[in-house]
């Protein structure tokens, strides 16, 4: 079974499983972790961000997320602007049932909040 199977969701019952290709070719993988307190859940995407970047890994390049939705599913707001972050490309969705959506990311993000320069000093 994959990532996905590994899913801690007991509160939603929706398994999310998320595979990060680092540009060495490594595979990054992560699962949804539901907390109940639930503003501390975590997606499946941010496990996987969080892994590779633990794992000293931040060449960044697709990033594949699997549901059970038909259509598959996308990633949330929260992290596309985490993926954006970090420079993934290419998002592809895929369900359980076999069927693949891929999509740019600056199609799901388009706009999005770039942070290229050091904030200015607060002016208090
Ligand atoms: N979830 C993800 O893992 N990734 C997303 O992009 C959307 C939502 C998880 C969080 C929660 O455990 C469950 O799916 C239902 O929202």
């Amino acid at each position: 079974m994959g990532v996905r199977g590994n899913a801690y969701a007991p509160i939603s019952n929706y398994r999310v499983g998320a595979a990060i290709r680092m540009k060495d070719g490594g595979i990054v993988v992560g699962c949804n972790v539901e907390h109940i307190i639930l503003g501390m859940t975590s997606c499946a995407e941010v496990v996987a961000v969080q892994s590779a970047v633990a794992g000293g890994n931040r060449d960044f390049g697709d990033c594949a997320v699997i549901t059970s939705s038909s259509p598959p599913a996308t990633p949330c707001g929260n992290c596309r602007q985490l993926l954006n972050d970090w420079g993934v490309e290419r998002v592809i969705c895929g369900n359980v049932q076999g069927e693949v959506r891929v999509f740019l990311l600056s199609e799901l993000l388009p706009h999005s909040f770039e942070l290229r320069e050091p904030l200015p000093p607060d002016s208090e």
